[in-house]
């Protein structure tokens, strides 16, 4: 039920007024940014100024300052004296940086998740924002593609369970409670699919695969009460999905009972005429509203050509209506009708210190984050006392904060710093620690320096090259074709590993890389992503032993770039590989590569020794699997065991295994647990040839160990 305010609301409004309603602009249309020329946008937009006072919302305007500013004269001029929404990207935290999304699934930590969004909630809130353009949930098989820093990986199930706890984190269980803000899930859907890996480009998934592996993540936000969905920039089934009326009506709305406000992404309304899909602005307008698009983000169309879309009944005004008392509820729902500036504070905002607890928990999150990927000869932990040298672009570097981190200056605790906190800096010799440039790019050559580097190191007794991508280089925009690591990169660990000392290279990135060429060189490898501003204690504290290293792959890593897409849930196919017959030829497999990644998802080591057995699934009238695990070291440490099934013979093809579950444990040394996990049907279920949701009674292998490739397994019958 609408409540009554808001119906006379709506009821007095003009058609312009509601339109507007549902139009999003950056806060250069209101000169708040004196660096934009104001006649410039307004013109190329056709923006009115009486259309100005009455816009909906605003797109990453932030700043408490700023904002109490802009909803101040706002207020002054619209007419109904209705709020602005104010909405931005915050993806992995606000002032204190926190890990990118990729790092945190991989941290495989729910906790960790819902913490991750309620510090982002908390800082943002206290500068003006209210919706976040958070969680990016979308299913991610291609590394080319540099957005995949900003999801929580390749696996279904995973991708929902982060997804769900990073709504609860952002909203909490009112939105109006101070600190919370509305999280709007993205980008519906598919967006993680791009041919090639290549930005923008065309998405090709059957409806089968979209609902197996694509919606669900989608779909657990919505089941934790999402306010926001936004549409991606890419077709589904053909259709752009901002015009694309069967996924937002249908599926959205009608199948999950999504009731909450979707927008368009940046100006995709607008595209849908590069698309091929409108042949002007107005069929533009006309088809994102029919799909049931709410808000248009950064184009005009709903503005300049709803009006006449009426007049000529080529659209109901019930749907405007509509999507209007959408936008009007999530207004009521954060309470901005009666506090218009909610949390925004600009004491808390512009405090000189950063907040410390806030700093302290980026520490911990990053730390679980990491994954420990080798460790032979013991090379970590390192014991103090120790010599270290440390070389690599991202030795001393502070620019590791992550693609879209918000924040101007790089402001990162480096890696030498951190080091610095545990040992005197006596101990550390640098070498070749210049600034990212030629070593990322390989431009020119550096062997100088690299001879250098080990003549200066070689007398050390361990050496750690931090190694990686540019920030830049991921993020929106950042599809590459070649991910290895920099031929001066590269040259630099194979150099180190001749002073015949332990290399353990740590790699920055948002993205797995292909680290194959560099593996025989390396000890010890870690993969450190880009953990924001506590970067460097963060590690540090992994590499001194201080946190055992507990992160697990939520990304397959290549064992080379021409593998992929290579991830663990693949369709069974009619020839699969037997690696018992390596010779045969006529199977699913290349001659010059393994089909395996190099690393496989759930793959993550410890300086724990964890051992796996008793192994037995039972059957009565529930089903349970359960195994011993062990700690068969003399470290504490965190654990995850995985749960996969594979359905052996179904109507449709199903994956070769599917993770239908984890649990993560913290064992002391020489602790033992018997973990135990309930098989039901609905994890058995899944699309059938129909699109509906079944289960088909028959074998499945019921699998648990300690990642996607390393698991005990047994055949069983389910009626
Ligand atoms: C485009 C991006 O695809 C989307 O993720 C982001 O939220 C919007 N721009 C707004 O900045």
């Amino acid at each position: 039920m609408t409540k009554p305010f808001i119906q006379d609301l709506l009821n007095e409004m003009t058609l312009d007024e509601k339109l507007a309603q549902l139009t999003q602009l950056g806060p250069y249309y209101w000169g708040l940014d004196d660096t934009v020329d104001l006649t410039g946008p307004f013109k190329e937009l056709n923006i009115k100024p009486h259309i100005m006072e009455n816009i909906g919302s605003v797109l990453n305007g932030t700043g408490a300052r700023n904002v109490i500013e802009l909803q101040t004269r706002h207020l002054q001029t619209s007419r109904q004296k209705i709020p602005l929404l104010f909405m931005a990207d915050v993806i992995h935290g606000f002032r204190t940086i926190l890990p990118i999304p990729l790092a945190m699934g991989s941290s495989f930590d729910l906790e960790a998740c819902e913490r991750f969004a309620e510090i982002a909630a908390k800082e943002s809130a206290a500068a003006g924002i209210h919706v976040t353009f958070s969680p990016m949930t979308d299913l991610v098989r291609d590394p080319r593609w540099g957005r995949v820093m900003e999801t929580s990986g390749e696996d279904p199930y995973l991708n929902a369970r982060v997804t769900e706890s990073m709504v609860r984190g952002y909203q909490g269980k009112d939105l109006k409670e101070k600190g919370r803000i509305a999280a709007c899930v993205k980008h519906f859907a598919g967006y993680g699919a791009p041919e090639g890996g290549r930005e923008y480009n065309t998405v090709d998934v059957s409806s089968g695969v979209l609902r197996e592996f694509y919606l669900p993540a989608y779909k657990a936000a919505v089941d934790a009460g999402v306010a926001m969905v936004m549409t991606a920039f890419n077709t589904v089934d053909r259709i752009p999905a901002t015009g694309n009326e069967q996924l937002l009506r249908g599926i959205l709305r009608e199948e999950w009972g999504f009731n909450g406000v979707t927008i368009a992404d940046f100006n995709s309304v607008n595209e849908l005429i590069p698309h091929g899909a409108a042949s002007g602005g107005s069929e533009a307008a006309e088809k994102s509203l029919t799909a049931g698009v709410d808000i248009e983000m950064m184009s005009t169309h709903y503005l300049n050509h709803g009006p006449e879309l009426v007049e000529q009944g080529k659209l109901d005004v019930a749907l405007i209506d509509e999507a209007v008392i959408r936008v009007l509820e999530l207004k009521d729902a954060l309470g901005l009708f009666e506090n218009p500036f909610k949390d925004a504070d600009p004491q808390i905002d512009e405090a000189a210190e950063p907040c410390a607890e806030h700093l302290q928990a980026a520490r911990e999150l990053g730390a679980s984050s990491v994954v420990l990927l080798k460790n032979d000869n013991e090379a970590l932990p390192l014991k103090k006392g120790m010599k270290i040298g440390l070389a690599g672009p991202f030795a001393t570097s502070v620019h590791v904060l992550g693609g879209w981190a918000g924040v101007e200056k790089d402001t990162a605790v480096s890696l030498y710093k951190g080091i610095s906190q545990k040992i005197s800096a006596e101990d550390i010799l640098t070498a070749m620690t210049g600034e990212l440039g030629s070593m990322l790019e390989g431009v020119f050559d550096v062997e100088d320096q690299v001879e250098e580097a080990f003549n200066r190191l070689k007398d050390c007794d361990v050496i750690l090259a931090a190694v990686g991508e540019n920030q830049q280089d991921t993020g929106e925009g950042g599809s590459k074709s070649n991910l290895r690591l920099s031929a001066n990169q590269e040259k630099l660990i194979w150099r180190l590993k001749d002073t015949g000392k332990k290399v353990v290279t740590i790699v920055f990135s948002g993205r797995p890389l292909e680290l194959k060429p560099i593996l025989d060189a390396s000890d010890a490898l870690l993969q450190a992503w880009f953990l924001g501003s506590e970067s460097g204690n963060s590690l540090a504290d992994v590499l001194f032993g201080d946190y055992n290293p507990s992160g697990r792959l939520s990304m397959s890593f290549p064992y080379t770039v021409g593998q992929i897409p290579v991830y663990y849930n693949a369709f069974q196919t009619g020839r699969p590989y037997d690696p018992q017959y390596p010779q045969v030829r006529y199977v699913t497999r290349y001659l010059d590569c393994p089909n395996d990644p190099l690393f496989c998802f759930g793959y993550g080591l410890s300086y724990s020794d964890f051992a796996y057995s008793e192994f037995a699934v039972e059957q009565g009238e529930r089903i349970h699997a359960s195994i011993t695990l062990e700690n068969a070291s003399e470290h504490a440490g965190k654990e995850t065991v995985q749960l996969y099934i594979r359905d052996v013979s179904a109507s449709v093809v199903r994956p070769v295994k599917e993770m239908k579950g984890f649990r993560q444990l913290s064992l002391a040394a020489h602790e033992k647990q018997v973990v135990s996990f309930e098989i039901t049907k609905d994890m058995l279920m899944f699309y059938g040839k129909d699109d509906q949701l079944i289960f088909e009674p028959g074998e499945f292998d019921i699998m648990l160990g300690r990642n996607s490739d390393d698991l005990f397994t047994q055949r069983i019958w389910i009626g």
